[in-house]
């Protein structure tokens, strides 16, 4: 069956389809529910049914009171709906609400995209997964090596971790692409940073991401569209050669799949002035946007000053930078 379920006081709305707890459906549609272990071991994922029903899909060690029963209290990591819900039960609203974590990950592949790039998959442990927000960063630590990296997957994938490597003289950069293989321990901790969506507004959205700086940006497009509550989607993503973007093929099937999606793929360096000149052309409305801009140091900044002198004002910005 399919279930719709409100969250109180919020009013979000997602479904839930057959065995999904309500957990597992919440991530999925984006949003950012309060929980620790996902395993029923913490409580930290309990929640107050106003109306429906649900029933236990899976069994929990943390011991629920008599007083919570008859309070309709439910662990959102082991109960599923049987009926359409209401529940009163928290949400992460900023980063702030968002723990600093430290898990042990495996290496579940990792993928060379390009001479110089590397696409590095990690698993979570299924009794501790990573809460974050689309767009943070992780310190990715293994073989007395450490680095700080974007994550570039969605929250709604919470166990399954991306991440962009760029090859370097750096220890981190030249273990992973040496000698790292498939179940190795990679350690993490975080998450950080305030590259995050601004939930709360319904304006057209546009990515601007260089070269790496891709990989907080993916993980902010696939987040903006499990919410689906953006009027369009706009990514530029710029690089120094054309062979520089290295998912192309996902950006077509974005566009392919999403009609509200437009991508371009920008060459040039970073500080050219004429980069960022088909944004003129192609986005007449730019002040109107909320404007996301992930990339090098002089990307960052040369983006910054052609979307303020092009009228976008400073508090529709974010950026982050990505060396
Ligand atoms: S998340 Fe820990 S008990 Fe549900």
């Amino acid at each position: 069956m399919t279930a719709r379920v409100r969250i109180l006081p919020s009013r979000h709305e997602f479904t839930a389809e057959g065995n999904d707890t309500i957990l597992d459906a919440a991530l999925r549609s984006g949003l950012a529910l309060d929980y620790g272990c996902s395993n029923g071991n913490c409580g930290l994922c309990k929640a107050h049914v106003v109306s429906g029903e649900t029933s236990k899909l899976r069994p929990h060690d943390y011991r629920i009171t008599e007083a919570e029963k008859t309070a309709n209290t439910v662990l959102m990591c082991s109960y599923g709906p049987v009926s359409d819900l209401v529940l009163e039960a928290l949400e992460a609203h900023g980063t702030r609400d968002i723990p600093r974590q430290k898990v042990a990950t495996r290496v579940r592949s990792k993928e060379q995209l390009t001479e110089d790039i590397l696409l590095l998959r990690l698993q979570t442990p299924r009794t501790q997964r990573l809460r974050f927000l689309a767009g943070q960063s992780v310190t990715l630590s293994t073989n007395g090596a450490a680095r700080e990296y974007p994550i570039a997957s969605c929250p709604c994938d919470d166990r399954n971790l991306e991440f962009h490597v760029r090859r370097t003289n750096e220890p981190f950069s030249e273990h992973v692409f040496g000698r790292v293989r498939c179940n190795d321990v990679v350690n993490l901790e975080g998450p950080r940073g305030d590259f995050v969506l601004d939930e709360s507004s319904k304006r057209p959205l546009l990515f601007l991401g260089y070269d790496t700086g891709f990989a907080p940006v993916k993980s902010l497009i696939e987040h903006a569209m499990a919410l689906d509550t953006a009027e369009s989607l706009n990514l530029y993503w710029a690089a120094r050669t054309d062979g520089g973007h290295y998912l192309r093929n996902l950006c077509r099937s974005w566009c392919d799949a999403l009609d509200k999606f437009h991508c371009a793929l920008l060459t040039g360096a970073p500080d050219d002035p004429g980069l960022l000149q088909p944004l003129a052309r192609e986005q007449p409305s730019l002040a109107a946007c909320d404007v996301y801009v992930a990339g090098p140091h002089e990307f960052v900044l040369a983006s910054e000053m052609f979307l303020l002198e092009h009228g976008l004002p400073q508090a529709q910005l974010r950026t982050s930078r990505v060396e």
